[in-house]
């Protein structure tokens, strides 16, 4: 009796102690990670790395809306349960072909006093992070509710350098901002620059994925993974004492996400190195997501494209037919009533062009954008019905450019501009997809360009992330797949929906025509915008005076002809277009060969040296050859990288063509100035070479057979 008595005070006092704080390591140790209950009975965590600490106690939990004790305190520890996975799994397209997703975890659960309500918090530790979700099973006292407000914080140790996009609810179209977390506030209003639509909310909220460095030498990454079914997340900073909240996007009545237990939240991410390299490295945002839940993939190909696109952009050629119609009401309109413009892009002639392009040139597919009818009226009116992406303009002979591209061997790519008139396309979607299937297109770039129509409605809210979700599962349906702008940034659902081959949600070259992006732009973006997922970034664009394509357009692509090229390799992406006209990848034939030779789709990469903000060396191998390239851009000022060429196979001889800045390049007053060089190499050779502010290096290197 006395003994039974004995071993329950055992257990319970087991129990209480279990219930303070219990802890969690990486397989490598490296990351430790504690989760513990104040007195409060309020869940909190806190990380390190290398005995350095990168989360600072930090809470958890959230506010519901119309709820007496909202999900905050008097919690206990009920049960908690380590485990350990490890597993490689198989990409379809990737930086690599094999992913190893290794972790340890920690699953606690919570239950609320006196609500009765379970919570419980899944921990996994990477050698490279850390994820957390919350998650809630079916139970007897919780089944529908609303969350006002996430609490989750990531208390930061410092006032740290932070590479930041202003938050917003509905665009990441902006330059990152170097500075201080203290300096944000200050800041924010000029880093505000306009967009057709969008919502900014706090003097302090900075959008994710975020990237950190701290003076003792860390780099520390803040996102997302596995972003479904909830509000984006953004950050807003408590700078005085270096700390940011979650702050969900909201809906348009100005409430968080709807949930309905069993449910779960996206992983909140904490990545983390004292190696910048490590950064990009690290998988662990797709290790966080579901495996592929499309069984057959053979139709899943990386595509390199060119296509009608950087000539509008540029105000060369028009989207619109005709520049007679002030509205257009699809189906009413008489476009054959209308005077030609005279400068439309997408007309037959012109595509077919661009397809005997592409077919000279070994390029996948030809994009076109302002094929259908309603681009004289598609945005700024709020307007409901806009396209119905099956009618094409009367210059566009669909059925023609079809079998010409088939008897040429290239595939098209249909552009899906919703102009942000969701209802709209949810309305079309299944006949859109259809028609793509049934005229030989397997590819869409979407659009959401605009305010949102539900009116009200934000880029970033539930209602739209799960919008997006939906028309990718619908498209893996009809076997399409998906290249979507202006969407929310990515969180590596990629892995799960393979047919997401790229997403814009970020500032693309489109900037360069719209008044240029900062010069070291892209030596960011692979440390924050790319931490979730493929950009279809856009690159090659070879001449940089636009008022060379337009003359009304003053606007200057500030980067050298070599920067243009090394984004192949720095920009990871399975889709990858040629973005200049064909005139001037005429003009420059010699450098044209290397985006010609880049590779899609990858064995291996090897990330050689990297400094956010200032450069990024990438070594990839292609799928399928011995074939590797190289690629360096470079961001604030003149740098000589030094490079081995020691992940070559170990006895081979190679032949590498080095495409590099010129002696006098200048990104701004001689951007085409580059030096194309052969030479024999091995995995013994060593190459020293110089980059100028917004310059780079290009090397492909094929093996002597
Ligand atoms: C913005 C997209 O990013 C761009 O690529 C597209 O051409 C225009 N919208 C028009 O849809
Ligand atoms: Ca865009």
């Amino acid at each position: 009796m006395t003994k039974q008595i004995l071993s329950i005070l055992t257990l319970s006092l087991f129990i209480s102690i279990q219930a303070i704080a219990q802890q969690i390591v990486s397989p490598d140790k490296s990351i430790q990670l504690n989760f513990s209950l104040n007195e409060e009975g309020v869940p909190t965590y806190q990380m390190s790395f290398k005995d350095k600490e990168v989360i600072k106690t930090s809470r958890l939990g959230f506010q519901i809306k119309e709820d007496d004790q909202d999900l905050k305190n008097g919690f206990t520890v009920v049960n908690s349960e380590n485990s350990t996975f490890d597993e490689t799994w198989k990409p379809v397209w990737g930086e690599e072909s094999e992913i190893r997703n290794h972790y340890n975890e920690l699953l606690v659960s919570l239950i609320q006093e006196p609500s009765q309500r379970i919570m419980n918090i899944r921990f996994r530790v990477f050698n490279d992070g850390v994820g957390f979700r919350y998650e809630f099973p079916e139970q007897p006292n919780l089944g529908h509710f609303v969350i006002e407000k996430e609490l989750t914080q990531f208390a930061m140790t410092n006032d740290h350098t932070a590479f930041w996009i202003p938050g917003d609810y509905d665009t990441q179209e902006y330059d990152y901002i170097e500075s201080r977390l203290s300096e944000i506030r200050d800041l924010m209003t000029n880093s505000i620059t306009s967009n057709l639509s969008q919502t900014s909310f706090s003097p302090t909220g900075i959008q994710t994925s975020l990237l950190l460095k701290t003076d003792d030498g860390l780099y520390i990454n803040l996102h997302e993974a596995a972003l479904i079914d909830y509000s984006t997340m953004h950050l807003e900073l408590d700078d005085k004492n270096f700390v940011f909240n979650a702050w969900l996007t909201p809906d348009v009545q100005g409430s968080g996400p709807y949930m309905m237990a069993p449910a779960r939240t996206p992983w909140r991410t904490i990545i983390v190195s004292d190696d910048a390299t490590d950064i990009l490295a690290s998988r662990m945002t797709y290790n966080l997501n579901e495996p592929s839940k499309i069984e057959d993939t053979s139709w899943i190909k990386p595509m390199k494209y060119v296509g009608v696109w950087w000539e509008m952009i540029t105000g060369k050629s028009s989207w619109a037919y005709t520049d007679d119609l002030k509205a257009v009401k699809l189906g009413v309109t008489d476009y054959t009533k209308t005077k030609p413009n005279g400068k439309h892009g997408a007309n037959t002639k012109h595509v077919k062009e661009l397809i005997d392009f592409a077919s000279e040139h070994g390029f996948d597919g030809v994009l076109v954008e302002g094929w259908n009818e309603g681009w004289e009226d598609w945005f700024g009116h709020s307007k409901d019905y806009v396209f119905d992406f099956v009618t094409p303009y009367p210059d566009f002979d669909l059925e023609g450019i079809e079998t010409y591209a088939k008897n040429k061997g290239v595939e098209m790519i249909m552009h899906h501009e919703t102009s942000s008139s969701v209802r709209n396309y949810e309305r079309h979607l299944d006949q859109a997809y259809q028609f793509m299937k049934d005229h030989g297109y397997n590819a869409v770039k979407s659009g959401y360009v605009g305010d949102i129509l539900p009116r009200g409605e934000n880029h970033y809210s539930q209602w739209m992330v799960n919008h997006y979700q939906y028309a990718v599962e619908k498209a893996a349906d009809y076997k399409i797949m998906v290249n979507a702008h202006e969407a929310v940034r990515p969180t590596g659902i990629a892995r799960t929906y393979p047919n997401l081959i790229a997403n814009e949600s970020a500032r693309g070259t489109e900037y360069q025509a719209f008044g240029g992006s900062k010069a070291n732009h892209v030596t960011v973006l692979p440390f924050t915008r790319l931490i979730g997922g493929p950009m279809d970034y856009t690159p090659g664009i070879f001449e940089m005076d636009l008022s060379k394509l337009n003359p009304d357009n003053n606007s200057h692509v500030n980067s050298t002809i070599a920067n243009q090229l090394a984004l192949y390799v720095t920009m990871y992406s399975p889709l990858q277009m040629a973005a200049d006209l064909p005139e001037n990848y005429n003009r420059f034939l010699d450098a044209f060969q290397f985006i010609k030779d880049v590779g899609l789709d990858w064995e291996k990469s090897v990330y050689l040296e990297a400094e956010p903000g200032s450069y990024i060396t990438i070594a990839r191998k292609e799928k399928g050859t011995n074939d590797w390239f190289v690629g360096n851009v470079n961001g604030k000022k003149d740098r000589v990288s030094e490079i081995s060429l020691d992940f070559l196979d170990k006895g081979k001889k190679y032949i590498a063509t080095i495409y590099s800045d010129g002696k006098d390049a200048n990104y701004k007053t001689n951007p085409q100035s580059y030096n194309v060089k052969k030479m024999t190499v091995s995995s013994t050779s060593k190459l020293k070479l110089k980059s100028v502010e917004g310059g780079g290096y290009a090397i492909s290197i094929m093996e002597v057979k």
